[in-house]
């Protein structure tokens, strides 16, 4: 079978800061400070690439568990980083920002940059960021079983007429191609939660670097490892 060798969509699972953090005997808000800034060169990178669409896991709705200061430190971080793509959306650059998650207990400002940056990127034709924020796998998938049940509730809907299609347009990828690659560096062989659905036929690679030292070479060799897979999707 032939095959893209350029993935169309990518996910990264930005894992490794916190002990990126302490093997500097740094406070792990440090960690997240440089895994911003590594964020930063891969949406430069995947533009360069030409990859359509990337996600990327920032916060999950698992990371609630962790300490105020730290869950803080992260929505600062990712507050500066709307700015900043909002500050230059005009010159710059093609990118589409899009959030995937539950936005609703996010404070009410984060709320409302994130559909400034939603709204005016809209159109950008070139590379789709997707920036998984208080995202779970299983969450989306409640979240799209109650819209669906809604319209089955208001004869909308038929049960028999709940297909794979109608389930994919209620999630907060809908009209987006499927993640082709999905990345942890880390060391952490799991999904966490990550685009559970939509990954069905992705393939993985696991890498030992930690997000803050990911960079363009680790994005290439990732690249490169995809583009000599073999996918067949179930056929043979
Ligand atoms: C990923 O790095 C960032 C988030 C989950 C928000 P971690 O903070 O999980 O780093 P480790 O896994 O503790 O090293
Ligand atoms: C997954 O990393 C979530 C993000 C990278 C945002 P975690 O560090 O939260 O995952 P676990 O706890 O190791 O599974
Ligand atoms: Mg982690």
């Amino acid at each position: 079978m032939t095959q893209n060798t350029v993935p169309q969509h990518v996910g990264i699972i930005m894992d490794g800061n916190g002990r990126w953090a302490k093997r500097r005997g740094l406070p792990r808000q440090a960690g997240h400070k440089a895994g911003a800034k590594a964020f930063r060169n891969i949406v430069k990178h995947c533009r360069q690439r030409k990859i359509p669409y990337l996600t990327v896991y920032a916060f999950s709705t698992e990371n609630w568990k962790r300490p105020k200061a730290e869950v803080e430190a992260i929505m600062q971080l990712l507050e500066e980083y709307l700015d900043e793509a909002f500050a230059h959306e005009d010159e710059d650059k093609d990118v589409r920002v899009q959030v995937l998650g539950d936005i609703s207990p996010l404070k009410p400002e984060l709320q409302e940059k994130i559909k400034q940056i939603q709204d005016k990127s809209r159109d950008k034709t070139g590379l789709t960021v997707n920036i998984a924020l208080n995202y779970g796998g299983r969450d989306e998938l409640v979240h799209s079983m109650q819209a669906l049940a809604q319209r089955v509730k208001e004869g909308r809907l038929q049960p028999e007429e709940i297909t794979e299609g109608t389930i994919e347009q209620c999630l907060y990828t809908a009209g987006q191609p499927d993640p082709d690659l999905i990345i942890r560096p880390s060391g952490e062989l799991r999904l966490s939660n990550f685009l559970i659905w939509q990954s069905a036929y992705a393939e993985f690679v696991f890498m030992n670097v930690l997000w803050p030292d990911f960079g363009p070479q680790e994005l290439d060799q990732a690249l490169k490892e995809f583009a000599g897979r073999n996918r067949r999707f179930g056929a043979v």
